[in-house]
């Protein structure tokens, strides 16, 4: 049985993670962040000793990568090879630098997607990424896409401390040619730029009334 899903893209640093947290708690439903899966499969394939920038070798040896997510304390983990990746794990610099070149490789997208939708079996979901509207639920009715300005965005990228990695990745993510991050359609935009993360969260609620 496929529950109701919510939908949340957006770029980097726009403050959509928090929003989909927080809103997951508040409804009691399983927050679901799929760049944790994208990040789990890098470290995976970085594991291997493969360069992110080689299509080919990338697809070949994520092939060989079984990738589990568990449900814990209503959100997602992700699992590689039986091992639970910790947040040190997938937000490594080498992952950071490589998560972009992983997620371009069509192969690697179509089995994530894949995993994503029969995620729906567990419960409803709030799920966060790039093209969770456009491709991986484009028939929910509740899709979301959170932006914000670029000064603010590059102000939370600076107090991250990875400004450049982070405008790297929204650069191939924008441009890539399989499911580029756009603002999928019927979302509501919500621009989080002068919003606190109670507020955005409330701006989204107000919607889903
Ligand atoms: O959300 P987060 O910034 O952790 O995602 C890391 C990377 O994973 C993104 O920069 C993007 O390359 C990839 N990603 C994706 N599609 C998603 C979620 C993340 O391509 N649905």
């Amino acid at each position: 049985p496929a529950h109701s899903v919510i939908t949340i893209d957006g770029p980097a640093a726009s403050g959509k993670s928090s929003v989909a947290r927080i809103l997951a708690q508040r409804l009691g439903y399983t927050y679901v962040n799929t760049g944790n899966m994208y990040r789990a499969m890098t470290w995976a394939v970085l594991e291997t000793g493969v360069d992110p920038a080689d299509a080919d070798a990338v697809q070949k040896a994520a092939a060989g990568v079984a990738l589990e997510s568990p449900v814990s304390e209503g959100q997602t983990q992700v699992c590689v090879n039986g091992r639970l990746l910790t947040v040190e794990d997938l937000n490594s610099d080498p992952v950071n630098r490589g998560v972009s070149l992983v997620a371009r490789v069509p192969e690697v997208r179509a089995r994530l997607v894949a995993d994503q939708r029969a995620l729906a079996a567990i419960g409803p979901l709030v799920m966060e990424g790039r093209d969770i509207g456009s491709v991986v639920f484009p028939e929910s009715p509740l899709k979301f896409y959170i932006d914000a300005s670029e000064e603010v965005r590059a102000a939370r990228r600076r107090a991250q401390g990875h400004a450049d990695q982070v405008a790297e990745r929204d650069r191939l993510d924008s441009t890539r040619k399989t499911s580029p991050l756009v603002i999928p359609e019927g979302a509501v935009v919500i621009d989080n730029s002068h919003l606190t993360l109670e507020g955005a969260v409330d701006a989204v609620m107000a919607h889903l009334k």
